[in-house]
């Protein structure tokens, strides 16, 4: 047993984390939660019993920042009030501000890094002895190769999809973001390490897994003859995983839709026809501005390609609004590559000023005005197709995972492939299963349907569809990155 392990008969100690930003942090924290579970750390839900309450935070935009300072004022005053435990600060605002964190709230323990998580317990008993602990370093050290597996149990507590992370970092460096310097450069973990922890998580009973990377499909992970591997190679070794029925895999970068990824979408059945494809602005000027690599002519084209491949695959994006030096002009390109894609669904944002990027210092701000402005015309577009989406739908059979009870007796909740929330009368002895669901109706945020015996032809193509766009809700609340 090491200086940091809980003794068998000690009480259990009850770990908070509360994460903000992307589907990477919550993943971070599952993986938190492994390492310090053999210290004797058990989730709770309850902040009020918390020992330790670790914040993960997001830094990509000043208001997700932000947050973080106002949590933290919250807890130094439940801790003035009496409470004894110890605050943690980890993800990508830890990265960037490091020890400025421990100066503004001196009610904080410890500050440490997305890469050092698998040194969490270490940090953790350091603190507990009194030291202010800041861990913003590179370790040499593979984190994944260090951070412990969950147990079965805990997996299947966790429900029927998992994300993973496959790659992290990017080497990419748009002129508006923080990524590159808060995740590092672009690393892939190797095919192996992959596919033990998807073993894993399907014998645990997963169903779907979302691969995770700031710039996933630039994934190009070792196998065991040290070959490097793309993200459609990976797919397709997954879906040799019996128990596993879907894949999905986000954030791509347009320059990175490599051949072969846009094949596997033609011939894996279990990789979903659906695909987070940011393109952050549809002007040339802008996104030569941002530093984007790719043309608004060459993003149409390789929708048009993967379109050829999977005909009936679903866009989402991601778009910026009010970047330096857009005018009304470059902010209309937008408007026209959104019409000219139709998306299933879209995050749209205000430009936000991100300290030590180059955006930062660039000349012809937008007024703070305009940027409001052109984002609720840009959302205006992005619901109605998102709804024409949900009301093209009606009428199709659609796959959906049934993967919870739903809000009234006898209903269940399910995804659809698109992953659109999906409701529908159903026993609960059907969850954990995939059945063909007739979609009946479309509301805001969800859709409705029955479970059809035999899969009916269905009557059109969505991109036949008078309104060419797809599923009906913004898909998560969760800024991708
Ligand atoms: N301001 C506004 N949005 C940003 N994003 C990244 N950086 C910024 C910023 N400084 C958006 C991009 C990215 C998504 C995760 O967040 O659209 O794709
Ligand atoms: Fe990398 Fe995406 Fe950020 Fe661009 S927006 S720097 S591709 S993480």
């Amino acid at each position: 047993m090491t200086q940091e392990t809980q003794s068998a008969d000690a009480p259990p100690k009850r770990l908070f984390i509360k994460t903000y930003g992307c589907q990477m942090n919550v993943y971070d924290s599952e993986r938190m939660a492994d390492a310090l579970a053999p210290h004797g750390y058990a989730p709770t839900a309850a902040i009020e019993e918390a020992d330790l309450v670790v914040l993960n935070t997001c830094h990509i935009r000043e208001k997700a920042s932000e947050k973080v300072f106002s949590e933290l004022g919250r807890l130094a005053e439940m801790r003035a009030a009496g409470r004894d435990f110890m605050i943690g600060v980890a993800g990508c605002v830890a990265q960037a501000e490091g020890e400025e964190i421990a100066r503004r709230s001196r009610a904080v323990d410890l500050v440490f890094g997305p890469q050092s998580y698998h040194r969490l317990p270490a940090l953790v008993a350091r603190a507990a002895r009194g030291e202010t602990v800041v861990e913003t370093e590179f370790p040499p050290e593979d984190k994944f190769a260090h951070l412990p597996a969950p147990a079965p149990q805990v997996i299947r507590s966790r429900g029927l999809t998992a994300f993973l992370t496959v790659q992290e970092g990017c080497d990419k460096f748009c002129a508006f973001c923080v990524v590159p310097y808060t995740r590092g450069a672009e690393t892939s973990r190797p095919v192996a390490q992959v596919l033990d922890e998807a073993r894993a998580l399907v014998a645990a009973g997963v169903r779907e897994l979302t691969l995770l990377g700031q710039n996933v499909n630039a994934y190009h992970g070792h196998d065991a003859a040290g070959r490097p591997v793309g993200l459609g190679e990976l797919c397709a070794r997954l879906a040799e995983l019996e128990g596993l029925a879907r894949i999905r895999y986000t954030t791509s970068h347009p320059s990175d839709m490599s051949d072969a990824l846009i094949a596997a979408h033609r011939d894996n059945p279990k990789l979903m026809p659906y695909l987070h494809l940011p393109v952050q602005s549809g002007s040339d000027a802008v996104l030569k501005a941002m530093n984007r690599r790719h043309s608004r002519a060459h993003y149409l084209r390789l929708i048009d390609r993967i379109r050829a491949a999977r005909p009936d695959i679903a866009l989402s994006g991601d778009f910026i609004v009010g970047f330096p030096g857009e005018t009304d002009e470059d902010f209309e390109q937008t408007l026209s590559i959104v019409r000219d894609v139709g998306y299933a669904s879209a995050f749209t944002f205000k430009y936000s000023i991100r300290p030590g990027t180059p955006g930062a210092a660039m000349a012809d701000q937008v007024p703070e005005a305009v940027k409001t402005e052109r984002l609720h015309r840009l959302q205006e577009l992005v619901t109605a197709q998102t709804r024409g989406f949900a009301r093209a739908c009606v009428g199709r059979t659609l796959d959906v995972l049934l993967d919870k009870p739903g809000r009234l007796p006898g209903q269940l909740g399910g995804r659809s492939p698109y992953l659109q929330a999906v409701h529908l009368e159903a026993p609960a002895s059907l969850i954990g299963t995939v059945q063909p669901v007739l979609i009946v109706a479309a509301g805001n945020n969800s859709i409705e349907g029955k479970i059809v015996t035999h899969a009916e032809p269905n009557p059109a193509s969505l991109l036949e569809s008078p309104e060419r766009a797809a599923p009906t809700r913004r898909l998560e609340e969760r800024p991708r990155t």
